[in-house]
């Protein structure tokens, strides 16, 4: 098997500058999208966007393979403890999904990547529903 096909999800992305694009790509789309408004609010609401591009680029790298720079700063990646102090039901996690979908329709990944990715948030969103 082409070592390609053993590739981190973090590699595949180009590293920490590629992660950088992706949290990047995802942060504008959710400021600049109608369908991202109300997990904008929801941000603005909390620590705010700047905020938001700090901390999801530490996990994203983590969570992609790369340095768990969450973890290390935070004693902890447990998203459903992250989003522990925000409200989120169906149309939230919905947004927030659509978000990510616009942004992989955005950047040039691979197909399979972008399906990748997209199988493992679906879920890991979802048990994020708490109320
Ligand atoms: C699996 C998917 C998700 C991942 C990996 C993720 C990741 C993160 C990370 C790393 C943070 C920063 C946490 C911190 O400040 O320490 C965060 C914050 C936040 N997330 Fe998510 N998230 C996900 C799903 C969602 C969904 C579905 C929503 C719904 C709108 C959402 C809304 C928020 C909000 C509002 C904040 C900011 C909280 C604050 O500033 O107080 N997230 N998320």
């Amino acid at each position: 098997m082409p070592a390609q096909q053993h590739a981190s999800i973090y590699q595949q992305m180009g590293g920490a500058e590629g992660v950088r694009a992706f949290v990047e790509t995802f942060c504008q789309t959710i400021e600049t999208t109608e369908v991202g408004r109300p997990v904008l609010l929801l941000h603005l609401r909390g620590h705010g966007m700047a905020h938001a591009r700090m901390e999801q680029f530490n996990f994203f790298s983590g969570l992609f393979g790369g340095p768990r720079l969450y973890a290390e700063k935070w004693g902890h990646s447990n998203v459903r403890q992250i989003h522990a102090h925000v409200q989120l039901g169906e149309a939230e996690v919905s947004a927030w999904l659509s978000c990510m979908a616009i942004t992989l329709d955005k950047l040039d990944y691979p197909a399979a990547l972008k399906q990748q990715l997209m199988d493992n948030f679906t879920p890991m969103a979802r048990l994020l529903i708490n109320q």
